[in-house]
């Protein structure tokens, strides 16, 4: 394990190396305790680099067993060789030469998941960001593109199935039962994009023909006998091949592209040149099983993979500060492919829902960062929400500043232009300001200031001057090393609604630049003023979340009631509606805290019940719609002083009221929602269900709940909804003993078995935990386990997490620890869940920074986890 060393990497730091690999060439010779890797690299120094120049390749924890230049061994006094570096003290004095070295790994013992190691009896690899040094030394960093040959040789019984990047070149048979292949990619890439897969697996064949007519031979490779689970994935990869060719002109480069499903995976999946690594939870699908979330993640990260091809490693980063480049950007084509297959109002909404989720409270607690940081001790722990997902809002932003047309053009400009380059963020920013002659300096600020900018909006009509002016003014809130921010440009989308519904129309506007139904703000304040505007509209911002930001409007409930009504972009309509909603839950909080009834206004509940039946709107927005915010959401946007009881008291008498306002028609959909066809898991079939398990969810609160619930179809929803509404009774216990005898020996499925417990709310559910890790399904070495139940447990759960007395933090750290030691990264990871705890009331927020104390204060913690608990605690 590597341990912290407290070195800080900085971007400023940046130099380009003295040497470069052009060429690498591997040979494996696989063995679960004992794999013996030889690497020929063929080294060149950089012009200009004095010969005198020492060699320094990257290790981590590697055993070297011979070391040799241009076929000669090298003397002991000829280099440095540790685990985690090897250094040729005098390299030879021509420009070029070929360096060879042979290291011995341990696939079997790796626990971290990083490198080579064992997988359910499959060799596999994860190398990004910095495991391919654990492989064999290397300058393992992304500027280092190479032409890898990869040679594996193993016992054709252990693993008859051989694979590596690129095309496939050889295979044949050896003496004593052993094989081998050879693959060749023609592609020069970064290590971190090395991979190699073994071992017996069952395989689903397909093929895809390019715009320009080749033929790619698809591969999904699974465990034996599960192939029929992967035919969603082998379909939602050609489509994601058709699409990238349609929307940004983009075709597959070689003649295989093979993707393989693992049981132990430290992320969702990786892009690794023609041979994409996934966690087997995104590729397999039980229809009846899988939960339509399932559907949508596996359709999304399969795309997400294979975009990858183009904006990833075709154009890869030149340093991990330029992460984004390739995350934030293949993130946007991954929510525009999903836009496009399914649908794109419920989809925007869904992405805004998980960005203010995840990203909102990271930009707003001690783990703030830029989208494009400039420091990091552990780049493992900085592939987050704010690289991902608002380094996909900065992407959308550009397309609405530019329009889609100048947006499409630079794209191409980008592919064109940077092609088999390792680029940065100034790059790509450049392409855009060439193609559309504009200066993004100021939007570049997006890149490089962290933290959620507000913006205050008030607003005044004067009918005699027919006028309607609006009071915008900017902030971004101080974050951890930024207390002074610089203005931004934030491109507000927009819109004024007449009393009719219809959209509201002015004759000239002064006070900012407004184009194409977008206010664009780039000072502290603008007074934006429209003329001839003769009667007070409602106003609609931020329109289709324009921007990722916070809205602080001075806006009549009333208007609210409207918009949530009548507003025409969907977006919009929806955000009305989810205002009214928590303004509601964050009152009833308070005064549930000072020890009253909660009250709601009836006409909330009813306009639930309008919008259930509201047959113009599509089932799945109906369903988003109805969905409460969440207990985080809410506590999120209470900002200080949290009480996880008192919200989900508040969110419980709430639902119950819409629950019991709306009895009849919720009964009468929700029969009429029946799904009588075949099971098809389409985006409008998910919508149906969706809205069904809504409208469940909601009439379990009433006394006939338990066992509608129970009689449910939807087995994986209905068995949340009676577990968590219902939780101890007879019910909720033989659905969850019936369901665990069912699926005792499928792991995957038994990981939502473990979630829902997990996620019942209430103090009980500490004890519950720590009961299912003795579960003999669980296992604290695979990552989907432990993220199921203490992941869920921590970050879903809050009234469980928070347990008054600090037992669930107890747990929490404890488990955390017992992760750490064979896996730093899912450790460093879960141990985010405790990021927002200065936001607690001080009883649990003493208990949390007490549980934070106690993992800090162990000696040898992973840089991975002392990073995060140092930077939570800072
Ligand atoms: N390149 C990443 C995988 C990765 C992440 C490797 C961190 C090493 C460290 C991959 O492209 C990715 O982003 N995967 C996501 C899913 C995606 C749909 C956002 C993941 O694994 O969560
Ligand atoms: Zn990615």
């Amino acid at each position: 394990m590597r341990t912290d060393t407290g070195h800080v990497f900085k971007l400023e730091d940046y130099r380009p190396s003295d040497y470069l690999i052009p060429r690498t060439s591997l040979d494996f010779r696989l063995s679960p305790d004992a794999t013996h890797v030889t690497a020929l690299l063929t080294i060149e120094r950089r012009e200009g680099v004095a010969p005198t120049a020492p060699l320094v390749l990257d290790g981590d924890a590697l055993t070297l067993l011979g070391v040799a230049i241009d076929g000669h061994a090298l003397a002991a006094g000829d280099y440095e060789a540790t685990p985690d570096r090897l250094t040729i003290l005098k390299p030879p004095a021509a420009q070029c030469f070929e360096l060879r070295l042979e290291t011995e790994i341990a696939p079997s013992r790796n626990e971290a998941l990083m490198g080579l190691y064992r997988s359910n009896n499959v060799y596999c690899t994860q190398c990004e960001a910095e495991g391919f040094r654990r492989i064999t030394y290397f300058l393992d960093r992304p500027d280092i593109l190479s032409v890898y040959t990869v040679r594996v040789e193993a016992p054709h019984n252990e693993a008859p199935l051989l694979l590596s990047n690129g095309n496939p070149v050889e295979r044949g048979a050896l003496a004593n039962g052993r094989h081998y292949a050879v693959w060749h990619d023609p592609f020069p890439k970064p290590s971190y994009l090395f991979a190699l897969v073994a071992g017996a697996l069952g395989k689903v064949a397909g093929s895809f023909t390019t715009m320009s007519g080749r033929e790619v031979e698809l591969g999904i490779y699974v465990e034996p006998g599960k192939e029929r689970l992967a035919g969603y994935a082998m379909d939602a990869l050609k489509r994601s091949m058709k699409w990238d060719e349609d929307a940004f002109g983009r075709e597959y480069d070689l003649d295989v592209f093979n993707i393989v499903a693992v049981s132990d995976f430290n992320m969702g999946a990786m892009e690794n040149k023609g041979l994409n690594v996934f966690n087997d939870k995104y590729v397999l699908a039980d229809e009846e099983t899988a939960t339509d979330a399932d559907f949508a993640n596996i359709e999304a990260i399969i795309a997400h993979e294979y975009f990858h091809n183009w904006t990833g490693n075709r154009i890869t980063c030149r340093d991990w500060f330029q992460l984004c480049l390739k995350e934030g950007l293949t993130v946007y084509r991954d929510h525009e492919f999903s836009a496009d297959q399914r649908s794109r109002a419920v989809k925007r909404i869904a992405e805004v829902r998980t960005l203010r989720a995840h990203q909102f409270p990271e930009d707003q607690g001690p783990l703030a960062h830029p989208v494009r940081p400039r420091r990091y001790r552990e780049i493992n722990n900085f592939y987050t929400a704010t690289v991902y997902e608002k380094g996909s809002e900065v992407v959308r932003m550009i397309r609405t500043i530019l329009g889609p047309e100048l947006f499409r053009a630079g794209m191409d400009l980008y592919f064109e232009r940077h092609d088999g380059q390792a680029a940065t963020i100034e790059d790509f920013l450049k392409v855009f300001e060439d193609v559309s002659g504009r200066d993004l300096a100021q939007f570049a600020l997006w890149y490089h200031q962290a933290g959620t900018p507000n913006l205050t909006v008030s607003s005044t009509h004067n009918a005699a001057a027919r006028e309607f002016i609006l009071e915008i003014e900017q902030s971004v809130p101080p974050t951890p090393a930024e207390s002074r921010k610089r203005l931004m440009h934030i491109p507000l989308a927009f819109g004024f609604v007449g009393a009719d519904g219809k959209p509201v129309t002015w004759a000239a506007v002064e006070g900012a630049t407004v184009d194409d139904g977008v206010i664009h703000i780039r000072k502290r304040r603008h007074t934006v003023r429209f003329s001839g505007v003769s009667e007070r509209p409602s106003v609609s911002l931020n329109r289709g979340f324009s921007a990722p930001i916070t809205l602080s409007v001075q806006q009549k409930a009333d208007d609210q009631f409207f918009l949530a009504a009548h507003d025409s972009d969907p977006f919009s309509r929806w955000q009305a509606f989810n205002t009214l909603l928590t303004d509601a839950l964050i009152a009833a909080f308070r005064q549930i805290l000072d020890g009253k009834e909660p009250v709601f206004a009836a006409r909330l509940a009813e306009l639930a019940g309008r919008v259930a039946c509201d047959e113009a709107l599509e089932p799945a927005y109906r369903a988003l719609a109805l969905a409460l915010p969440g207990e985080s959401d809410i506590a999120r946007d209470i900002g200080k002083g949290i009480d996880p009881d008192a919200i989900f008291a508040a969110r419980e008498a709430l639902a119950r009221i819409i629950a019991e306002t709306n009895r009849d028609a919720f009964s009468a959909l929700y029969d009429s929602l029946a799904d009588n066809g075949p099971f098809s898991p389409d985006a409008a079939s998910a919508g149906r269900r969706a809205l069904r398990n809504i409208l469940l969810d909601y009439l379990s609160l009433l006394p006939e709940g338990a066992a509608l619930a129970a009689r449910s179809v939807i087995l994986v929803a209905a068995l949340a909804v009676l577990a968590h509404r219902h939780s101890g009774t007879a019910e909720a216990e033989q659905a969850l003993a019936a369901f665990e005898a069912r699926y005792r020996g499928d792991a995957l499925v038994l990981d939502k078995w473990f979630q829902i417990q997990a996620g019942v709310p209430g103090a009980q559910t500490v004890d519950k935990v720590r009961a299912l890790m003795q579960h003999p399904a669980f296992s604290i070495a695979n990552p989907n386990r432990v993220r199921s139940l203490i992941g869920t447990f921590s970050s879903a759960n809050q009234t469980g997490f928070h347990r008054p007395d600090g037992e669930g933090y107890r747990l929490f750290a404890e488990t955390v620890l017992e992760v750490e030691k064979r896996n730093p990264q899912v450790a460093a990871r879960l141990a985010t869940a405790l990021r927002s705890w200065r936001s607690l009331e001080p009883g649990r927020q003493a208990k949390a920074k007490q549980a934070l104390l106690d993992m800090a204060k162990v000696e040898n913690l992973s840089a991975d986890l002392r990073d995060i608990v140092e930077r939570t605690l800072a």
